[in-house]
């Protein structure tokens, strides 16, 4: 009999190796999603009509992005030289730090924030370097414009923030940017229909900002997996030459201008979110669970030592929330994305039977 040839896998480079595993869990989520943050309802119905009639046939090209792309810079005030679209905001990340974050620089991150910047950063050869919020979750502007040095290379702040729904203000982005000339400032407007400020207007005249947008929240894409990179041509041709030009596809491509033209959509989706986030934390306050201000369509409570079982039980009552426990700062947190003002009333049905179940008295009072 043959003897058993002993496998051998070529490695990985030593940073991969070090990476840490992440695995959100995606699987089973057939209840009220209030854990990603995404739409909890639909995208537009003439983004479904368009999808409706692309053929077989369409499939068959590669997609091309560009006329998007211009038709995106047109909607921004920008010029299409400085946007590009991306394989959701995560790629934006992802191809960012590979263009421009090599050994010895540093990403600095206010956190806790959004996992992937770290996640990314870390396949590359720089070194992160963060900077804790304080227990009320603002922004740590001082820590952090302190915390600058000569080898930061990129600064990443999610604005609004998540998990806590924070806010850095336009003067304090544009002190950070001015404190930190020979680094990208990379501002992540993930959430940014739910807050309605931005920095993109200053794309090109600051020459160190870059502004991302996702379609995964507020338009009701996160299927499609469609973001956005703006920032000066300067910047933008380094990150297209790392960038695939085959990484949007075509229905993507096909669905971004019914989404973008159905404005009265977006702002009707928006709307019952702002009013659904004032009913359920006024709940919240109700259940004497202290939570943070929001910004966004989530809002950040504090459960306390029963996290997990909080998350089971909810779940197990038809609604899934994100335990946020790990989070730098975050021990007992758990982040509750906002539907509509039906699904809240549901959530908060929800959540008086958990509290009750587990015998959860809140901290807030
Ligand atoms: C701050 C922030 N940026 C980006 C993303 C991901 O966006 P996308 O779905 O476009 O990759 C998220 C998703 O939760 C987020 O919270």
């Amino acid at each position: 009999m043959a003897e058993a040839v002993k496998a051998h896998y070529p490695a990985p480079r030593l940073r991969v190796q070090a990476m840490k595993e992440y695995h959100p869990p995606l699987g089973n989520r057939d209840a009220l999603r209030l854990d990603f943050n995404e739409n909890t309802l639909a995208c537009s119905p003439k983004v479904q009509q368009v999808l409706g009639r692309i053929s077989a046939g369409d499939l068959t090209r590669y997609p091309e992005r560009q006329p998007v792309e211009a038709i995106v810079a047109a909607r921004l005030g920008l010029d299409p030289a400085q946007v590009a679209l991306t394989n959701g905001v995560d790629e934006a990340i992802h191809v960012l730090f590979e263009t421009f974050l090599e050994e010895g620089d540093v990403l600095l991150l206010p956190v806790p924030t959004y996992t992937m910047y770290e996640i990314y950063a870390s396949a590359t050869d720089a070194t992160i370097v963060t900077v804790q919020a304080a227990n009320d979750m603002h922004f740590p502007f001082e820590n952090l414009l302190a915390a600058i040095t000569p080898n930061t290379r990129i600064i990443a702040i999610a604005n609004p923030n998540s998990p806590s729904g924070s806010v850095a203000t336009r003067e304090q982005l544009l002190a950070i940017a001015t404190r930190a000339p020979h680094a990208i400032v990379l501002v992540d407007e993930a959430y940014f229909h739910f807050h309605g400020e931005t920095v993109i207007d200053l794309i090109g005249a600051i020459p160190n900002l870059m502004v991302a947008r996702t379609f995964s929240k507020a338009y009701g894409l996160a299927g499609l997996r469609l973001g956005l990179l703006a920032g000066p041509v300067e910047l933008m041709r380094w990150v297209r030459r790392v960038l695939s030009p085959y990484s949007v596809n075509s229905l993507a491509l096909a669905c971004l201008p019914p989404a973008l033209e159905d404005s009265a959509y977006l702002d009707w989706y928006v709307s019952e979110v702002l009013a659904a986030r004032a009913d359920f934390e006024a709940a919240v306050d109700a259940a004497g669970l202290r939570r943070w201000p929001s910004s966004a369509n989530f809002v950040l409570v504090e459960i306390g030592a029963q996290h997990k079982d909080f998350v089971r039980h909810m779940s197990s009552a038809g609604v899934l929330v994100r335990d946020r426990s790990s989070d730098p700062g975050c021990d007992g947190l758990v982040r509750i994305t906002i539907g509509t003002r039906q699904q809240m009333l549901n959530a908060v049905v929800a959540l008086s039977a958990t509290m009750n179940a587990l015998s959860i008295r809140g901290t807030a009072r």
